[in-house]
């Protein structure tokens, strides 16, 4: 019971350890992750921080500002549908790979707007993840930590999502983006193009991945692939999938993929000779194809997304993560950042009648470096 949190527990816990770990925001590869794509994304400098202690009783609890507090056993981790599914799917699945933990007491703390597509949830099961490894030492790579979060986010929350949000929290790193290939599991971080700067906006309207359509979409992904003949849409190209044989609302879902796979090619590039208005005009043809194809985006990012192209010093935007919702992502001159945030908010009132919030955001450091863990853990 979390009767003796905080006072007396701050008194018993000999040492009280910390983590953070930041949002991500996606920057280009929409749906390719589990389609052993390629993706473009940056860790934010916003985040979940966590405080907490050993115990040894057996006991967890888990408090986080707004939430109810929840208290769990370590042998009986079962999910329950509320937020602490993410801190205890994390401990459950850390308990199988061999961490030996004896229970703990944690305290998050989020700067990250919820439900925006940002990936408070893989932020949280990282945050947790370092916080564990710290108190529990145990050798892992960043790459294997990440998979184990993406682990629980599949097993115990029950959300088919692929390895972006947790790679993109624990590799991120300031001043750059990242990019990563889903099928031979490899992670660049590439420099973010100077005077660039990401402007977030929050639709205001509710983003929840466990609705359906997210492992819906992954479906016919997953049937366009079998159509055309090849393991994953990573394999696909325009040519194949026009020769194959498949029902128009699949094929519409491919071509997004197959689309996305290019643009996300074609943006490194880009990136790499610091061309950012050629990256932002492929920001924009990927929210095109969120519309016309995956039929993921909302009227409400749809009219950010043409708000946010009509302001100055805007050099493209799209949808960010998984869709159905949440937030867009443009890409903007820094020195007119601030002023473009506040002109897309202000229009984006008068137009839905919606307060959405924006923020200036800059890519930020990840877990692993911001926790410092190469000091923690030891890599094989
Ligand atoms: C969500 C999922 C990710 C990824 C994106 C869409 O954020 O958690 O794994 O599939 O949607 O690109």
């Amino acid at each position: 019971m979390l009767d003796d949190w905080p006072g007396s527990v701050v008194k018993r816990l000999t040492m009280t350890f910390s983590a953070f770990a930041p949002g991500r925001v996606e920057l280009l590869g929409n749906h390719t992750d589990y389609n052993d794509g390629v993706v473009l994304s940056a860790a934010l400098d916003l985040g979940i921080s966590v405080e907490g202690g050993i115990r040894n009783d057996g006991k967890i609890s888990v408090r986080s500002e707004g939430m109810q507090p929840v208290s769990a056993s370590v042998g009986r981790l079962e999910p329950t549908g509320e937020w602490s599914d993410y801190p205890l799917g994390v401990t459950k699945i850390l308990q199988s790979a061999g961490w030996d933990i004896s229970g703990f007491e944690a305290s998050y703390r989020s700067t990250l707007p919820l439900g925006a597509g940002l990936s408070s949830s893989a932020a949280m099961e990282v945050a947790t993840a370092v916080l564990l490894t710290k108190m529990f030492p145990k050798p892992v790579t960043p790459l294997d930590l990440a998979k184990l979060c993406r682990r629980s986010e599949n097993e115990f929350v029950g959300v088919n999502c692929g390895l972006l949000d947790q790679v993109s929290s624990i590799f991120g790193r300031a001043g750059h983006a990242i990019y990563l290939d889903c099928r031979s599991e490899t992670v660049e971080t590439v420099p973010f193009p100077n005077g660039a700067a990401l402007v977030i906006v929050n639709s205001a309207v509710k983003h929840a991945l466990t609705g359906g359509e997210y492992n819906e979409r992954r479906e016919m992904c997953f049937e366009a692939a079998r159509a055309i003949g090849v393991p994953a849409l990573r394999d696909a190209t325009e040519h194949s999938l026009a020769a194959a044989d498949m029902p128009p609302l699949v094929r519409r879902r491919a071509a997004h993929i197959i689309g996305e796979n290019d643009r996300v090619t074609r943006a490194l590039g880009f990136l790499r000779s610091g061309d950012a208005a050629g990256f932002g005009q492929l920001m924009t043809a990927s929210h095109k194809s969120s519309m016309e194809n995956f039929e993921n985006s909302t009227p409400e990012l749809d009219a950010l997304v043409r708000i946010a192209n009509s302001v100055k010093g805007i050099f493209g935007a799209r949808l960010t993560g998984g869709g159905f919702g949440g937030a867009i992502v443009a890409l903007a001159e820094e020195s007119r950042a601030e002023e473009a945030a506040s002109e897309i908010a202000g229009l984006y009132h008068v137009e839905t009648g919606y307060d959405g919030k924006a923020l200036v955001c800059h890519p930020g450091r990840g877990a692993w470096e911001a926790n410092d863990m190469s000091s923690q853990t030891r890599s094989p």
